[in-house]
């Protein structure tokens, strides 16, 4: 097994890429691979003398989004196994697509809408008297393009937004640093906050690429909830988590930097539904998130990601396993990657 891992070469890489655990894995485990940049010119050939290729791909980056899954995916068709494949990646940074396919896959979600037509948006929020409504950009992550919308007056202006202009999808400088300021609970994590700050500045840069988002109305039904969401992850079979409270004042809790761990809220009902739901996705490996409602105590799935913060997600300590067992141990989500491929 000869295995091929990504790295953009003109970019300094992200310290909470994959790459840089698969690489530490394989050298742990003596695995053959070999670092290359698919987007060299002619790498497409080397790549097909291997036989794996795994792709952290980000949705910052305008070249991943375009062409990592092309590439991905001809890979696979030449015979090689791939990461993300095509159940657990076509549908990344689109919030849109994966409303369709968690609907078709039955699974526990808010009651959604999308128009694509302005005259059907005006004609619904004409009609509807429950407000507010979340409403939502298809791309993004860390709640940047995620607002909730008041009343009917709002949810005009938005709509009049939406089918001209549009709104810009990248990350708000200002929203991620107050929310990264106001969860600082020592000095030791401001720094270490402060060290990321060049980091954060070139995601930004390359998501500044990225073009309006318009023409169509994503909503979703406002969850009340008890003041934060879960990343419940499985990965290979195992099931991992992490918690984040809300931001002070405000409903959004992705990207408030906010973590904490309490295991009891990840009960029996949650794994099952969540273990169910990626086998009828067929996925290898997935951040669900999940918003509890807080009257009926009933978990709500509002999107899901291939890639996620895996190290955050270690640190609970804990995992379980599908038959209700709860493992000690941290789960790692690139080496548990690096097992299936080899593996399978
Ligand atoms: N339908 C909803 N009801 C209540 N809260 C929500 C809903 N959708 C999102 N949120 C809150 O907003 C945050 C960001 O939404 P999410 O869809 O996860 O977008 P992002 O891709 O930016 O993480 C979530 O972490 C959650 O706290
Ligand atoms: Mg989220």
């Amino acid at each position: 097994m000869r295995l091929v891992i990504h790295r953009d070469s003109d970019k300094k890489t992200h310290s909470s890429s994959w790459s840089l655990s698969w690489e530490a894995h394989c050298k742990e485990q003596g695995i053959p691979y070999k670092i290359l940049d698919v987007f060299d010119p002619g790498s497409f050939r080397t790549i097909m003398d291997h036989d794996a290729l795994l792709m952290h791909f980000s949705n910052y980056s305008v070249r991943d989004m375009l062409y990592a899954r092309p590439i991905l995916y001809a890979a696979k068709q030449r015979g090689l196994r791939i990461f993300p494949d095509f159940f657990d990646s076509w549908h990344f940074d689109d919030k849109i697509a994966q409303s369709y396919l968690l609907e078709a896959a039955d699974a526990s979600i808010p009651r959604w809408n999308i128009f694509y037509r302005k005259s059907d948006w005006q004609d619904w929020v004409s009609q509807n008297s429950e407000w507010p409504v979340v409403a939502k950009l298809r791309t993004g992550s860390g709640a940047h393009n995620v607002k909730m919308i008041h009343d009917r007056g709002s949810a005009i202006k938005y709509g009049n937004k939406m089918f001209s202009r549009g709104f810009k999808p990248n990350p708000s400088v200002f929203f991620k640093s107050t929310s990264n300021i106001r969860s600082v609970k020592s000095s030791e994590m401001f720094f270490q906050r402060a060290r990321r700050v060049p980091e954060f500045f070139r995601t930004w840069l390359a998501a500044r690429e990225f073009p309006n988002e318009k023409g169509y109305v994503y909503i979703q039904e406002f969850i009340p909830n008890a003041g934060f969401d879960l990343k419940v992850v499985v990965v290979n079979g195992k099931l991992g988590y992490l918690a984040r409270r809300v931001r002070h004042g405000d409903f959004r809790a992705s990207g408030s930097g906010d973590i904490f761990y309490d295991h009891s809220l990840i009960d029996r009902d949650l794994r099952d539904q969540l273990f169910d739901v990626s086998d009828r996705l067929q996925s290898v490996c997935m951040g669900f998130d999940i918003v509890i409602d807080e009257a009926g105590n009933k978990s709500k799935i509002i999107e899901m990601s291939y890639g996620y913060a895996h190290s955050a997600v270690s640190k609970a300590g804990v995992l379980w396993k599908r038959d209700g067992e709860l493992v000690e141990g941290h789960l790692d989500a690139p080496a548990e990657i690096l097992d299936f491929i080899v593996s399978y």
